[in-house]
């Protein structure tokens, strides 16, 4: 079962540490960049999130609910924006990506920040876990490539925080494969859209 945290209403008053503001104000343009170039790569399921709230919370969560380990997982990476924040922020940092050019800039990312994150070309969702989805078209859904987990030798169940941005509608779908392969007591965290993050820690039921 998850049970959601309830996150102050005044979270995006949080200081950004500076270096952190410059590094997202240089992402902000790379992505502009990138997205002016929209025929050229149809990388039609990635929308960039508000990153300095994203930070905000980040460490909101990370001050006042302990995770119960250094792991953190982005579920759909793209640039790696979060899962580099969550490195910034001392987490052991993960991102999994299926489109083959926002890894690339992903890896991008990763030199120029410089951060040290595990990144993976592949499906984020385990094995089994399309059978929780409520409709086969959901954009997380169908997406060929390997199994991340099975390389790294780890599960999702290693992860004390996951972090994911999904499309409207299917943040459910999130929800459900979270609460079915996620460690008890891990935490998942969702950018939902302007203004709007949810999180939620994970119960026995
Ligand atoms: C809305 S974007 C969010 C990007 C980034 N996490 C952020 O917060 O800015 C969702 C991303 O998830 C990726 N994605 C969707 N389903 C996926 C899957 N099953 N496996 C891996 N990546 C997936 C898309 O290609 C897209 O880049």
């Amino acid at each position: 079962m998850l049970t959601p945290i309830e996150l102050p209403s005044h979270i995006n008053t949080r200081p950004v540490d500076s270096a952190i503001a410059k590094r997202l104000r240089q992402m902000h343009q790379r992505i502009e960049a990138f997205q002016d170039c929209w025929n050229q790569h149809h990388a039609a399921q990635f929308v960039a999130a508000d990153y300095e709230l994203v930070y905000q919370t980040l460490t909101w969560l990370l001050e006042k609910h302990r995770p119960i380990n250094r792991g953190f997982l982005e579920w759909g990476c793209g640039f790696a924006t979060v899962a580099c924040l969550a490195d910034s922020l001392g987490l052991a940092s993960y991102g999994v990506e299926s489109h083959p050019d926002l890894i690339v800039q992903a890896r991008q990312t990763l030199s120029d920040w410089p951060a040290t994150v595990e990144l993976f070309h592949g499906d984020f969702l385990p094995p089994g876990a399309e059978d929780l989805a409520f409709d086969l078209t959901l954009p997380s859904v169908g997406h060929s490539g390997e199994n991340p987990y099975e390389i790294w030798g780890v599960d999702l169940e290693d992860f004390g925080l996951v972090y994911s941005y999904p499309w409207p509608g299917e943040d459910q779908f999130h929800e459900d494969v979270f609460d079915r392969y996620a460690a008890n007591e891990a935490m998942l965290l969702m950018f939902i859209g302007p203004n709007e993050m949810r999180a939620w820690r994970k119960s026995s039921r």
